[in-house]
């Protein structure tokens, strides 16, 4: 049987933008930022994307597209016997990690949309809205029942491949999310004192950057891009020979970037035009945004049409996410595809029950001194993506002949490669030091 492949440049693109949006620019973003000094941490952020992500989302698609393969495998076909193929093993269970945690918001998301379609969002006060929240995600079963329905729909998807399920659904839904963004931000930065909330955007406080900030930053770099853990190692897998890499990943970076962009400015001018604290952490669009919403002529309107926005970007990262372990197992254990995203989805569900859990009965178990839920975010963005992101670096830079990767990158001598030199001399130098350098400070700390 010959293996499924995306249509052609489009709907790569708007698969690959899919796995980058999610919740990583709507809900991740704005609090790290809020958290971490605002447009000094942006300015990191996008430093980070354009030196060090883009040549490894280059990096990734090389290996996807030249071996056609799992993650796994495509490691073992470059590099045969080798450990080098644990790179792709730790991939999949940063998807597990990773997975963990997101269907659970992915839940609340849910939850919060049908709240907002029916109107039951407590009286516009933020204590009422914080412990509506807290409430709702402390609770032992409801958030659960969301993140299994929420894990369902995305597992359909999967389930009817590359081309009939992923991309179909992507191209439907990615025009749509961008163009609600942009009516969002609209509204956030017309309404009345949004400037000090714009200015949090764009004038930096150095003052407040130190290692850990960095760290973050890098993170979530990694973590906006999907990169580090094969995801666009097995996306590449499906890319036709004659679409242009580079082209693909910068279209791919720079959506993305633009997206977590307009994302703020949807969320931060609302933030400061009503007063509330923009250090208010992962609850930060559960709690502040219904306030607002509240407050704003047509509310109720502009609330669906975040949580849509939302509940989107969340199930195209997702797809993605099912997509690294699906094509694994498939190709691995050779089971049918339906079976082996079924029983993935079972085995998340457990994980995220955990997850779900650590906000409320299993508060008090803690991981390296931190809930379930937090240990695996923290494990995956912050340890196990860059991690991931230097090994393949070092394996394109380092192990794999120049040859390949210049024959990959410029489609077999077809495209001109002008950029090849700056590429390699990134992916050699310049991007295994710099994440080098960011892991050494954090430990020796
Ligand atoms: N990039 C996604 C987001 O920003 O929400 C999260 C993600 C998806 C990370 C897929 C990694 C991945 F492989």
């Amino acid at each position: 049987m010959s293996r499924d492949e995306f249509s052609g440049f489009f709907g790569v693109l708007v698969a690959t933008v899919g796995s980058a949006v999610g919740l990583g620019n709507l809900w991740r973003f704005p609090y790290l930022v809020g958290q971490n000094g605002g447009a000094a941490f942006i300015l990191i952020y996008l430093a980070f994307v354009l030196i060090i992500c883009l040549p490894i989302a280059i990096s990734e698609f090389i290996i996807g597209r030249k071996t056609r393969a799992n993650t796994v495998r495509a490691f073992q076909i470059l590099a045969p016997k080798t450990a080098w193929s644990g790179i792709g093993i730790v991939g999949v269970l940063a998807a597990f990690s990773i997975l963990a945690f997101y269907t659970v918001v992915g839940g609340w998301t849910l939850d919060y949309l049908v709240r907002s379609v029916i109107h039951i969002f407590a009286k516009p006060d933020i204590s009422a809205l914080e412990s509506q929240f807290t409430t709702m995600v402390t609770s032992p079963v409801r958030p659960i029942v969301w993140t299994v329905v929420f894990m369902v729909v995305c597992a359909l998807i999967v389930m009817c491949g590359i081309k009939k399920g992923i991309e179909k659904y992507s191209r439907i839904m990615m025009p749509f999310l961008f163009l609600m963004i942009v009516i969002l931000m609209v509204r956030s930065v017309t309404l009345p004192g949004a400037s000090e909330g714009i200015s949090f955007l764009i004038k930096p406080d150095f003052s407040k950057i130190n290692t850990s900030v960095v760290l973050a930053a890098l993170g979530q770099a990694f973590f906006s891009l999907s990169l580090g853990m094969g995801c666009l190692i097995t996306y590449g897998s499906y890319v036709p020979n004659k679409e242009n890499l580079t082209k693909l990943s910068f279209t791919t970076a720079l959506s993305d970037t633009l997206f977590a962009m307009l994302a703020g400015l949807a969320i931060m001018p609302a933030v400061f035009a009503f007063g509330i604290s923009p250090q208010e952490g992962p609850g930060l669009v559960f709690i502040v945004l219904p306030r607002i919403f509240a407050q704003i002529p047509m509310g109720n309107v502009f609330a669906v049409m975040f949580f849509v926005i939302l509940l989107i970007a969340a199930i195209t990262s997702v797809i993605s996410l099912l997509e690294v372990v699906t094509a694994y197992v498939t190709e691995k254990l050779k089971l049918k595809r339906t079976v082996a995203v079924a029983g993935i989805t079972v085995i998340v569900t457990v994980f995220a029950s955990l997850s779900s859990l650590s906000q409320g009965v299993l508060k008090n178990v803690t991981v390296f001194g931190k809930s379930i839920f937090d240990f695996f975010d923290y494990l995956s963005a912050n340890i196990l993506l860059p991690l991931g992101g230097l090994s393949i670096v070092i394996f394109v830079g380092w192990y794999m002949k120049k040859s390949l990767v210049y024959q990959e990158f410029t489609n077999q001598g077809t495209l001109k490669g002008t950029l090849f030199r700056t590429y390699y001399f990134i992916i050699r130098y310049i991007a295994p030091v710099a994440i080098a350098i960011v892991f050494i400070d954090l430990i020796l700390r």
